[in-house]
């Protein structure tokens, strides 16, 4: 077989675009964790590397170098203004407002640094794949470190402070139950943001959140002690599984499913917690019934393959019975599939618009 020159050139640059993201990632994270971002964020006009450096207390050379990488691969804006003998003041770097929401501004529905918060511990458990590939067995979240559990938190919080209670459980339809005192619980809460977010809002209702890492309930249990809330409380179901008294009103499951080692035992205990008019809202990935499908209709395919194997299928095989399901794995169908194995018989999509996620509202 002959090789084309063409193809070959083309090849070799899709090949190292994957290099240019992966090493500009690293990049974003320094942006994040050193303040670069924010520092630009907050300036009145577009700056230096020495006014940039001077702004976050860091070394010019190597600020110049960072916002050259950034500016390049246009994360960040820059201009140039340039005089008879160039010099570094020639070149300012500054972010526009959609750059300032991705980038720094935590508050923002669309802020998107989690994911490179935790993206040095993502990388590290590349040095335990070759070990797994051989055995089967993955890596639970713990074995990402506390930092692990800030970069989910720091992922998926800014979407759902802004969209959680006026957007989410008004779809599912449990808002008046909620307000009226409700028994809830969240089953894979992480470093518990929905559930403390549903018990300040909520203060008549009682929300437990279930988590098995235990990096995220230390997490999260700081911030309980924060919230001084006295209606939310943390727990690893591994010691104190769900109730199994069909005494909840409300059980949720946010990105979490997929993970899991046996997601249809956790169902069943799900819906043994139930009330019989009880609901479990399943948020998960919008995910498609073959990999084919997930190829061609969802241009996050690749990310979302690769963390699946950094992360989230590893999670789900850390036991050497488990599922797998992966960050793709569970499409509407399997969900509900698994579902109605697992004893429910309503299943409803939610119209809650997301990029990424799904929502059901399921019932008995
Ligand atoms: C991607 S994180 C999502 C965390 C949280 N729901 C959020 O939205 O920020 C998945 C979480 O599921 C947890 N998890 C995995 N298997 C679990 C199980 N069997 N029971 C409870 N939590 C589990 C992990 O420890 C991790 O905190």
């Amino acid at each position: 077989m002959s090789i084309d020159p063409d193809r070959l050139k083309f090849f070799s640059y899709l090949l190292f675009t994957k290099l240019e993201g992966a090493v500009t990632s690293g990049m974003a994270h320094l942006g994040d964790q050193l303040g670069l971002y924010r520092a630009m964020a907050s300036a009145r006009q577009p700056l230096t590397t020495a006014q940039l450096a001077a702004a976050t207390g860091l070394h010019e050379r190597w600020v110049r170098e960072w916002a050259y990488n950034q500016a390049s691969a246009k994360l960040i804006s820059f201009s140039t203004e340039p005089s008879q003998t160039p010099t570094l003041d020639d070149d300012t770097f500054f972010l526009s407002p959609e750059q300032v929401a991705v980038l720094a501004d935590e508050s923002h529905p669309a802020f998107g640094m989690g994911m490179f918060h935790r993206l040095p511990q993502t990388m590290e458990s590349l040095k335990r794949m070759p070990e797994s590939f051989r055995t089967g067995i993955g890596h639970n979240y713990d074995s990402h470190g506390p930092d692990g559990a800030v970069g989910i938190e720091r992922s998926f919080e800014p979407w759902n402070n802004a969209n959680l209670i006026p957007v989410v459980l008004p779809a599912v339809g449990i808002i008046d139950l909620l307000r009226r005192g409700a028994n809830v619980a969240d089953v894979g809460c992480g470093a518990g943001g929905a559930v403390l977010r549903m018990a300040k809002e909520f203060p008549k209702s009682r929300v437990v959140g279930y988590d098995i890492s235990q990096f995220a309930l230390a997490r999260a249990r700081e911030r309980l002690a924060d919230s001084r809330l006295t209606n939310a409380r943390f727990t690893d179901p591994r010691t104190e599984p769900l109730p199994n008294d069909n005494s909840l009103d409300f059980v949720c499951t946010f990105d979490c499913i997929h993970d899991m080692t046996h997601p249809l035992d956790v169902m069943r205990a799900i819906r043994a917690s139930l009330k019989q008019d009880g609901v479990w809202l399943l948020v998960d990935i919008k995910a498609h019934d073959t990999f084919a499908m997930n190829a061609e209709k969802n241009p996050m395919a690749a990310l979302m393959y690769g963390i699946s194997v950094l992360s989230c299928m590893s999670s789900a095989m850390a036991t050497p019975d488990g599922a797998g399901l992966g960050t793709l794995g569970l499409s509407a169908m399997t969900a509900e599939t698994m579902a109605r194995t697992a004893g429910f018989s309503k299943f409803e999509r939610l119209s809650v618009d997301h990029s990424v996620n799904a929502f059901y509202a399921i019932r008995p």
